[in-house]
């Protein structure tokens, strides 16, 4: 049997098919390369147990295409969406598309093939402002387009547990850094620097403080809670228990990692952008008693992806 993963050519898609395929399981990915690039599939793609399918889940050749493959898929992991909160800030139907019909099809996929487990991506977005940590139970007031069509997918995957789906874990992530990044603060200040070494312009007063976690953690946590939880609907939070890391930090480090001795210009406003939480923590709790513990803190993880991606983008 086969796990489907979709968003297999992004950030943390990539690492799971990965992942899945060294504990030689048969894997089909699909994305359609919005974000996503052929370079994370690099070193997977002539592995015999993957199979890759480009392919948008919107389009009409979605159910043709993956219909072919589907009485080997017994699981799927539903990772593609819009995740570049600030893009689709200004225009709700980047998200509603991408990141809420997106579940529709594949949920819709998964009933007409007697697919039972679906695993999503979901998002500490889902909370919106909150001065206390956040845990599973906390009151969910999105303040962000992508924050409100990944929750609509979470009740939209509850309502059809309710009808067929017998397995439904719902990942909500912090912030997740790391090799293959195809956005994010990092990634973003790099190739801002690369353009003009002199100036870096940071989106908000800098002030900003969020938790981070090393791809390498979620993957490991993913893969961890998957084998823990028996059939049910299970909200996870995902990510580390500490205070998180400054925005304006993250610019001197990176900056610093790059060798240079740029002036950081920071905004005024407390948010980076429209629907950017500038403040959340994370309580894991949850995810703790499971038995399953991070490696890195939000600084461990942050000062890890600055070097792996510098290495990646620069070299
Ligand atoms: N990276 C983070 O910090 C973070 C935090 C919280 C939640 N998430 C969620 O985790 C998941 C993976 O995030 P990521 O950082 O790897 O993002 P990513 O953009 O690198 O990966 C998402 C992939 O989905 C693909 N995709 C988008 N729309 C598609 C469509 N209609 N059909 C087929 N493919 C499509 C994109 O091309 C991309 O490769 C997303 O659902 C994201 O919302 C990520």
């Amino acid at each position: 049997m086969s796990v489907l993963i979709t968003g297999a050519a992004g950030f943390i898609g990539s690492h799971l098919c990965s992942q899945f395929l060294e504990n030689d399981k048969k894997v089909i990915g699909i994305d359609n390369f919005t974000l996503g690039n052929k370079k994370n599939l690099q070193k997977i793609i002539d592995n015999k147990n993957f199979t890759f399918l480009e392919i948008d889940i919107c389009s009409k050749q979605f159910n043709e295409v993956l219909e072919k493959h589907s009485e080997t898929i017994d699981e799927i992991w539903h990772l593609a969406a819009s995740s570049d909160i600030e893009k689709g800030s200004d225009d709700y139907l980047i998200d509603m598309v991408n990141t809420f019909h997106t579940t529709i099809n594949v949920c819709n996929f998964a009933e007409e093939n007697n697919i039972e487990k679906i695993y999503f991506s979901s998002t500490g977005a889902v909370y919106g402002n909150h001065t206390d940590k956040v845990d599973e139970e906390t009151f969910c007031l999105p303040i962000s387009f992508y924050g409100v069509f990944k929750l609509a997918s979470e009740h939209f995957l509850r309502s059809n547990y309710e009808r067929f789906l017998k397995k439904v874990v719902v990942f909500r992530f912090a912030n997740i850094v790391g090799s293959h990044a195809t956005h994010g603060v990092i990634y973003d200040f790099i190739n801002k620097l690369n353009s003009n070494p002199n100036v870096l312009n940071v989106l908000g007063d800098g002030y900003q403080q969020k938790p981070y976690m090393h791809v390498k953690d979620l993957i490991n946590a993913m893969v961890y809670i998957k084998e823990k939880t028996d059939n049910g609907y299970h909200i996870f939070n995902v990510g580390p228990d500490d205070e998180g890391v400054l925005v304006k930090d993250i610019a001197n480090l990176v900056v610093k990692a790059k060798s240079l001795d740029s002036e950081i210009l920071f905004g005024v406003e407390n948010r980076g952008w429209v629907g950017d939480i500038p403040k959340i923590r994370f309580n894991t709790n949850k995810l703790l008693e499971t038995g399953w513990e991070p490696s890195y803190s939000s600084t461990e993880a942050i000062k890890k992806a600055i070097s792996e991606i510098i290495r990646e983008i620069d070299e």
